[in-house]
């Protein structure tokens, strides 16, 4: 068996982690990431038969049964998975009955996983349902896109728009647009429900006044959604205090658009 700190997943958790951490994006115990892993490659590190305990989820879960997540623990700091993953992180796997999570490794200290466990695995069903390449679910709180929250109407096409209008490549990168939550309890399987309806039309989703959810097929693609969201907010905060002389016309969205061929949300452009 080989040693799982070798492991390519777990690299990639401490680096995103620390990279999430280093760009401010989560402070304290801010933001969870889950990742779906591939059963043979976990294999190849743990014993699959070896669950070290059982912890339930509250929530019904059946389409992922049998499958395992690599998964950040609640109330852990991002600054902190880097030098301990073990304690850190866990690798979970749904069991049969739908709602139980099987430890297989890591939560050393006792701890479990993050307390939006039902957005994340609500959101990967609804994920994988429209696309099954979906791996990665990743929350944080990314300082400009939280201010936006407090300056800018939280409809989502308007807030899609003004997004694509501050970077060039915001329509490409998520031409679906980002969905918007109104200011919502976390940490609920209420939260994580209407997460997940949301999950089936956009890859970004805004809790406003709180954070952000990303989906994707790994975890650059994933963290590359939520930077260039993240990107477009800031610039959008470094300017809607000034006089705006230019901005990307519809126009031009449409050109990219089409230029790159993604499939784009035209009823969020406002072509005359
Ligand atoms: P956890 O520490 O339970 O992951 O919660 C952090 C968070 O961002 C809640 O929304
Ligand atoms: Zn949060």
């Amino acid at each position: 068996m080989k040693d799982i700190l070798t492991a390519i997943f777990v690299t990639e958790m401490r680096k995103t982690t620390a990279n999430m951490y280093r760009l401010g994006w989560d402070e304290r115990n801010g933001g969870n990431i889950s990742y779906l892993l591939d059963e043979a490659e976990v294999a190849e590190y743990l014993d699959l038969k070896k669950v070290i305990r059982e912890i339930p989820t509250g929530f019904d879960a059946k389409p992922l049964i049998g499958k395992i997540f690599i998964v950040t623990g609640t109330g852990k700091y991002f600054k902190n998975v880097d030098e301990d993953p073990e304690t850190n992180l866990g690798i979970v796997r749904i069991k049969e009955d739908g709602t139980t999570a099987e430890l297989l490794w890591g939560f050393k200290d006792g701890g479990k996983f993050t307390s939006e466990f039902p957005a994340h695995m609500m959101s990967h069903m609804a994920r994988l349902s429209v696309d099954p390449q979906n791996r990665v679910v990743m929350h944080c709180h990314p300082t400009n896109l939280l201010a936006m929250n407090y300056v800018h109407e939280l409809d989502e096409a308007k807030f899609t728009h003004t997004l694509w209008e501050m970077c060039t490549e915001c329509i490409v990168v998520f031409p679906d647009g980002v969905g918007v939550l109104p200011w919502m309890l976390c940490g609920t399987n209420e939260i994580g429900e209407a997460t997940a309806k949301k999950m089936k039309d956009f890859r970004v989703v805004v809790w406003a006044l709180h954070g952000v959810y990303g989906a994707g097929k790994d975890m650059d693609e994933t963290f590359g959604l939520i930077e260039t969201v993240e990107k477009a907010a800031e610039i959008f905060m470094l300017t809607a205090h000034l006089p705006r002389l230019n901005t990307i016309k519809d126009e031009d969205m449409v050109k990219l658009a089409e230029h790159f061929g993604v499939k784009y949300r035209k009823d969020f452009l406002r072509l005359k």
